[in-house]
């Protein structure tokens, strides 16, 4: 099969790890046996900004038609343009209008990899969050009232649907119930938010009755959040409604040390848009322009990405296996990054993970 694939880099280190990530994709898709048809996107970033007043071109819809899957880098350079109008102007725009409803981000400790967490070792931390990304408390509906006055009233809707939530926990239950533990977290708050969360449990229930083989157990948001880091062990799939799932989902990471290894897909699990793989990270102008910058999670985003286009079937799935397992092993025996401790370039991390990628 041919996939295609729109890459977009970004800004900052987005430009520094995406030809590490296309290096070690290039290299799965020889080794496993399928196209990838790659197009590189220059809009969607400051650069382009700077240029024409706006983030992307009016017609960056036509312009991605046919693709499969946009493997993103990192948005933002603070120093040209502020960060809320870049981060709207492009990858919010990708979520929203290609309805990218599941924010999946995988939390795995590995070998090698200093721990925050006291006394962890691999195989203790492992697991997926998955955050609805679509609608529950972040939507724009509300307003000031009074405003600059004693009288001042401010209100800002949450909406729950049953559509999205629904098609999120449908998700979440079909991934336990393909893992070994099938075990499914439902992240909630309905001592404290009694309307919308007592709900949300309801629709957990009655979704769940398709998929009898999987537990649920359903934990309030709070102690939730302290068990990610005191008994991280408890988890296996865990999913939240947009905001609890933010947290969490920048939380779960933390506990497995930097920043330079998580990586998310934005995905549209029916295939009618494209879906988007991008490492957590940002573009990091502190560190940009010296090569050193950690490749991982741009990688693993596109083990992801081929795991997606593929349906977790096959060829792609035995190519996301194959860059894990590298990925495993360079961190345990390196090169290493600066973050991690090492001294190795960009440019060296890619190119190791990619070689054991192709004697896989
Ligand atoms: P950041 O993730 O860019 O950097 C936070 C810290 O982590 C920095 O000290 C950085 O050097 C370090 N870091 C990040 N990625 C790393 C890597 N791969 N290897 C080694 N160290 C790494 O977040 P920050 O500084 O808050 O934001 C910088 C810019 O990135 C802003 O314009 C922000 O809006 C944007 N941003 C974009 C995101 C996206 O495109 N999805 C996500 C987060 C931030
Ligand atoms: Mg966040």
């Amino acid at each position: 099969p041919t996939f295609r694939i729109a890459l977009i880099a970004g800004d900052g280190i987005g430009k520094e790890v995406m030809p590490e990530g296309l290096r070690v994709v290039l290299a799965a898709a020889e080794r496993f046996g399928f196209e990838l048809d790659c197009r590189t996107i220059e809009w969607a970033s400051c650069d382009y900004y700077a240029q024409h007043g706006q983030m992307m071109p009016d017609d960056w819809k036509e312009q991605l038609r046919g693709v499969d899957a946009l493997y993103f880098g990192a948005v933002g350079w603070p120093d040209t343009v502020p960060d809320h109008v870049s981060l709207w102007g492009s990858l919010l725009k990708f979520r929203r209008e290609f309805d990218q409803y599941i924010n999946l981000r995988p939390v795995r400790l590995f070998e090698g990899v200093p721990c925050p967490l006291a006394g962890r070792k691999p195989g203790d931390i492992d697991y997926l969050v998955v955050r609805e990304n679509t609608e529950g408390e972040y939507t724009s509906l509300g307003g000031v009232m009074y405003e600059g006055t004693e009288r001042e009233i401010v209100i800002q809707e949450s909406v729950f649907s049953r559509h999205g939530t629904d098609r999120v926990l449908k998700y979440a239950y079909e991934l336990a119930q393909s893992r070994k533990r099938k075990h499914l977290t439902v992240a909630t708050k309905s001592n404290g938010i009694a309307i919308s969360m007592p709900w949300w449990d309801g629709r957990a229930d009655a979704v769940g009755r398709d998929y009898p083989d999987v537990t649920i157990d359903k934990q309030h948001i709070d102690i939730l959040s302290a068990r990610f880091v005191l008994q991280p062990t408890r988890f296996d799939v865990v999913v939240a409604s947009n905001l609890f799932g933010d947290i969490l989902s920048d939380l779960g990471p933390a506990t497995t040390g930097t920043i330079g290894l998580a990586p998310s897909a934005n995905l549209n699990p029916e295939r009618k848009f494209p879906s988007l793989f991008e490492p957590v990270h940002g573009s990091a102008p502190d560190i940009y322009g010296q090569n050193i910058a950690n490749p991982i999670a741009m990688i693993w985003s596109g083990a992801l990405m081929l795991d997606f286009l593929t349906q977790g079937q096959g060829a792609g799935r035995a190519a996301h296996d194959a860059i894990l397992g590298a990925i495993e092993a360079v961190l345990r025996d390196g090169p290493r990054t600066r973050d991690l401790g090492g001294t190795a370039s960009t440019t060296e991390v890619g190119t190791a993970i990619a070689e054991r990628v192709a004697a896989a």
